[in-house]
């Protein structure tokens, strides 16, 4: 026992002493101060092939995907891998009561199948470059964009922000208009597991889609023509069929979003004791409101389920990242950073109490605008009212309305209003309800009532009576002239966390500069902010409970034990039934514990967050392995702290993904463009 322990203690001093965390969101262009700890970890190339502004490398393979998501070119004709959740509302518009992609999945028979989903961008990154020096030498920044995008064709141009505005970097894009579904699974596929498997760990999603990129007979962006053709990109992705193991490198490429790793205890104490906790009690309740529903009738279940989906999505994660911050015990371990750091810098310790003071004035107005999002904002027809009444164009007023409805039941709003704006007003700070709004619920006895009161009135609840009726007329509009103050609140704090509104985040750059000078053996990476950024691990299994030890690969046996057609999300295609009884795996079966089967998901250590969805997961060979979409639930704590234990992303193997395209879709032929390796 005693000698058991020893071992375990030094091995803990030597890993301890040697390895470097598999933390980090690294920029492209810096990342040659990483590699040397990435090559002794397993990664087999250089930093020109990651990223370089002289010779094609991997970056140009990666495309930022409708805005917020990513995507990877995995053949010389433009071929492109994202998430099927991704890709879920180009799908949804292509598709219609006679074509339902969504449901039964859609492939292209040839290149004029492959459908232009109108709308739908994506980006290229040209380059990279530290302007911070430019700015500071007087040149404007506004210049220096409109100067990037006249370099070329389709060029749009960025400055972001790096550690809270001390360093600012100018991005390059090339934006291409002309992106075609080439092909999808079954949702039964794609989204198998539905929100029940969301953030959970054994996964079995086969959560992907392809498209292509189409460019004008020149290879340059261009809108939709008949006359485009497949874009050839610089660089595509070879593939691996090789399968990964326990302990692989893994390297993942791709367009974080949001991540806090700098915020002092007072931001951790706002998310983890107040933001999350009330966010997720409303949510709670709006949930349980639209779940019964949909459990009555089947109609209102399929109406509402993406609306169920986005719901959900966030109001887990943020149950995982409250638990994961408590676990980890982050709030105290930042409070004794701070105290160390006040210590040790006794001349940059007022920073501290700046922060500290500027948290104390923000508080009230960001957590202000969070309650009015979760709470009144949350009811759906004053919304569709206010977009009326401001509505100049009819027709568009009409099509968004349409939309709307389709997916609309009163009843259930009505349920929501009652209880969010009872909920409004218990929340909301002193002083912070409007006058007309107090006096609204105080006319009709209390909000609840004056819910009852609205949906008694309003002829809004109908798409005849929103296209055909006064909107400025009806009940709604009272309500949406009281609640007018909080929308404009709302709009002046619409900052991507409490941290970035101006007056608080002033005080970062000092503080995070000061930090950087003092604390030597951090690793300090710029936070996610939508810019494309490396971060690499390992594939890893985690101890998720005392004694239960999660492996990091799942099969296709998995999936047929969750099968059930009684059940939504678990109710898998009679095909992928068919393949399995027969076992007719082709080259994509494996043999895992002595059985015949096919992989489908696999986990690792990579430091991701929302927008890495649809990411390239790389072996160390710069090969790609799977594609990234979720993590686990327990650890979306790491968008404030990442923890390597308990840290995992979650990728679907790219050996699923070849075998639905081959097996399930029939859609071998796109394989011939791709390299397998
Ligand atoms: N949790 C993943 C992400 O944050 C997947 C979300 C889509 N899937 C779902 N079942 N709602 O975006
Ligand atoms: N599903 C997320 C996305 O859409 C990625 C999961 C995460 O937050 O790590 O980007």
């Amino acid at each position: 026992m005693i000698k058991r322990t020893l071992l375990l203690a030094l091995l803990t001093v030597a890993v301890g002493a040697t390895a470097v965390a598999d933390k980090g969101m690294w920029l492209p262009s810096l990342i040659s101060s990483r590699i040397k700890d990435m090559r002794s970890k397993g990664f087999r190339l250089t930093a020109e092939d990651i990223y370089s502004i002289n010779k094609a490398s991997l970056k140009d393979a990666v495309v930022l995907f409708d805005g917020g998501c990513t995507g990877e070119i995995v053949s010389p004709e433009g071929l492109l891998l994202t998430n099927h959740h991704c890709g879920y509302d180009a799908i949804q518009a292509l598709s219609s009561v006679d074509h339902d992609y969504l449901t039964d999945g859609y492939w292209a028979k040839s290149r004029s199948g492959e459908l232009p989903c109108k709308g739908l961008q994506v980006a290229i990154l040209v380059r990279m470059e530290d302007i911070t020096d430019r700015l500071a030498g007087g040149e404007s920044a506004e210049a220096i964009v409109a100067a990037a995008k006249a370099e070329g064709k389709g060029y749009a141009a960025a400055v972001e922000q790096m550690y809270y505005g001390n360093e600012q970097y100018l991005f390059v894009y090339r934006v291409f208009d002309d992106v075609r579904l080439v092909g999808t699974p079954p949702s039964s596929i794609g989204k198998f597991g539905g929100d029940t498997d969301n953030w959970i760990w054994p996964r079995h999603t086969g959560d992907f889609s392809v498209f292509r990129i189409y460019a004008s007979p020149d290879n340059e962006p261009a809108a939709y023509s008949k006359a485009n053709v497949p874009y050839r990109p610089a660089r595509h992705f070879e593939i691996s069929t090789r399968g990964v193991g326990e302990g692989d490198f893994t390297m993942i490429y791709g367009f974080p979003g949001n991540t806090q790793e700098y915020i002092t205890s007072d931001a951790v104490d706002y998310i983890a004791n107040l933001s999350d906790p009330v966010k997720i009690a409303l949510r709670t309740e709006r949930l349980d409101i639209i779940r019964e529903a949909q459990q009555r009738d089947a109609k209102v279940r399929i109406q509402y389920a993406a609306k169920h989906a986005t719901i959900a999505n966030a109001w887990k994660k943020w149950q995982g990242e409250v638990l994961g911050i408590r676990r980890l015990g982050t709030l105290d371990k930042k409070r004794a950073y701070e105290a160390r750091f006040a210590a040790e810098n006794p001349s940059q310790a007022f920073l501290l109490d700046s922060l500290h003071a500027a948290y104390e004035r923000n508080i009230t107005g960001y957590y202000l605008r969070e309650l009015f999002n979760e709470t009144l904002r949350a009811i759906e027809m004053p919304q569709m009212v206010r977009f009326a009444m401001a509505a100049r164009d009819h027709e568009r007023k009409r099509t968004v309305a349409a939309e709307f409805y389709k997916n609309y039941d009163a009843g259930i709003d009505r349920a929501i209003a009652r209880r969010m704006m009872s909920e409004f007003v218990r929340l909301a700070p002193e002083g912070t309800v409007p006058d007309a709004l107090s006096a609204l619920f105080a006319a009709h006895g209390g909000a609840e009532a004056y819910a009852d009161y609205l949906y008694d009135n309003s002829s809004m609840t109908t798409f005849d009576g929103l296209v055909g009726g006064d909107a400025s007329a009806d009940a709604a509009a009272e309500f949406v002239a009281a609640v007018e103050p909080l929308y404009e609140h709302a709009s002046r704090y619409a900052y991507r966390n409490l941290s970035n509104v101006p007056d608080i985040e002033r005080w970062y750059r000092p503080y995070v500069k000061a930090l950087m000078e003092w604390d030597r053996e951090r690793a300090f990476f710029p936070d996610a902010n939508l810019t494309l950024r490396v971060a690499y691990g390992k594939v890893a299994g985690y101890e998720y409970a005392d004694g239960e030890y999660h492996r990091p690969q799942t099969t296709l046996e998995g999936i047929i034990a969750k099968d059930n057609p009684d059940i939504y999300d678990y109710d898998i295609p009679q095909s992928l039934r068919d393949v399995y009884s027969s076992k007719q795996y082709g080259r994509w079966g494996i043999d895992l514990d002595s059985r015949r089967t096919v992989p489908v998901c696999f986990i690792a250590t990579n430091h991701t967050t929302g927008g890495n969805s649809g990411s390239p997961v790389l072996n160390g060979r710069g090969e790609l392995i799977g594609i990234n979409f979720d993590r686990t639930w327990l650890s979306t704590m790491s968008d404030v702290e990442f923890d390597e234990d308990m840290c995992r992303n979650i990728i679907v193997d790219i050996r699923y993904v070849l075998f639905v395209i081959d097996r399930i879709g029939g859609a071998g032929y796109l394989l011939d463009e791709m390299r397998l390796k």
